[in-house]
C-alpha cells in the first residue's frame, strides 16, 4: 500500500474515521439530512491506509467506493454512527470525526408514510437533540494517549468559533473550514486551518482534500510518537 516515498508513520496504529452525513428518518421514505459528500473522510481513510494504519471507516450515507484495505462500517443515523464509533474507538490510537452529524432528529418515527389530509395544514415536526459523539469520545478516552480530531464548518468568525468549539468538545485538534455557497460541500478541494489544543494553528492552503488529509495525519502522528 505504500505510496512513493511516503513514511509508514502510522504502521501498527488503529485509526477510526467517520465520514459522510447522517440521515434522520421521519417515515420510511423521508429523512432530515445534510450536504456532506463524504469525500474528506474517504481521503483521510486512504491517506491513513497508505501510511500503514489499520483503518476503520464509519461511513454515513456516502456514495463512494470502499477504499482498498479499509474496514468500512456503513451507518445511517447519528445514533448508529455513535454505536459504531464508540465500538471501534475502544482500541484506537486516533479518532477523526469528519462526518456531518445531524444535531437533531425527529422526535417520532412514523412506521407508515405520512399522508397529507385535505384542508389540513401540516403538523410541525418536533425534534430532539442527538448525542454529541465527538465530545463523548474526547471526554471518555479509551486510551490515555488516544488522539481525537474534530471538523467544523463555519460561515462567520471562523477562527474564534473554531477555538471555542475545540475547547467545548475537548478534542486535541479541530479542522476548521469556511463554508459558503460554492465552498467545500461536494467539491474536490478544501481550505482549512487546523487548531491544536496546545494553541497551535496550521493553515492548509486551498487544494485537494488529500493534502488536508495528509496534514491531519502529520499532526496526529506527531502527537502519537
Ligand atoms: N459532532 C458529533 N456529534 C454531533 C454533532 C457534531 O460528533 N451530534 C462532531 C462532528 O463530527 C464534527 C464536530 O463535532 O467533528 C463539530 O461539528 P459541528 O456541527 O461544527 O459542531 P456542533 O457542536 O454541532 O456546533 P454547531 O451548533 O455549530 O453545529
Ligand atoms: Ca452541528
Amino acid at each position: 500500500l505504500a505510496r512513493g516515498g511516503l513514511a509508514q508513520d502510522l504502521a501498527g496504529r488503529h485509526v477510526v474515521i467517520s465520514a459522510g452525513g447522517t440521515r434522520e428518518p421521519l417515515d420510511p421514505v423521508r429523512f432530515l439530512g445534510n450536504r456532506s459528500s463524504g469525500k474528506q473522510g474517504y481521503a483521510l481513510a486512504r491517506s491513513a491506509a497508505a501510511r500503514g494504519a489499520r483503518v476503520t471507516l464509519v461511513a454515513a450515507n456516502a456514495a463512494l467506493p470502499d477504499p482498498a484495505g479499509v474496514d468500512v462500517v456503513p451507518v445511517g443515523t447519528a445514533v448508529q454512527l455513535r454505536e459504531a464509533v464508540l465500538k471501534a474507538a475502544a482500541d484506537a490510537d486516533a479518532v477523526v470525526m469528519a462526518a456531518a452529524v445531524a444535531d437533531f432528529r425527529p422526535e417520532t418515527y412514523a412506521a407508515g408514510k405520512i399522508k397529507k389530509k385535505d384542508g389540513q395544514e401540516p403538523a410541525p415536526i418536533a425534534l430532539v437533540r442527538n448525542p454529541d459523539i465527538l465530545a463523548e469520545v474526547a471526554g471518555d478516552r479509551r486510551r490515555p494517549a488516544q488522539v481525537v480530531v474534530g471538523f467544523a464548518a463555519e460561515t462567520d468568525d471562523v477562527l474564534a468559533n473554531g477555538r471555542a468549539k475545540l475547547a467545548r468538545k475537548g478534542c486535541d485538534l479541530l479542522v476548521v473550514n469556511e463554508v459558503g455557497e460554492r465552498k467545500t460541500f461536494g467539491s474536490e478541494e478544501n481550505e482549512a486551518v487546523v487548531l491544536g489544543a496546545d494553541g497551535s494553528e496550521t493553515p492548509v492552503p486551498y487544494g485537494p482534500k488529500e493534502a488536508l488529509a495528509d496534514t491531519v495525519w502529520d499532526l496526529v502522528a506527531a502527537r502519537l510518537s
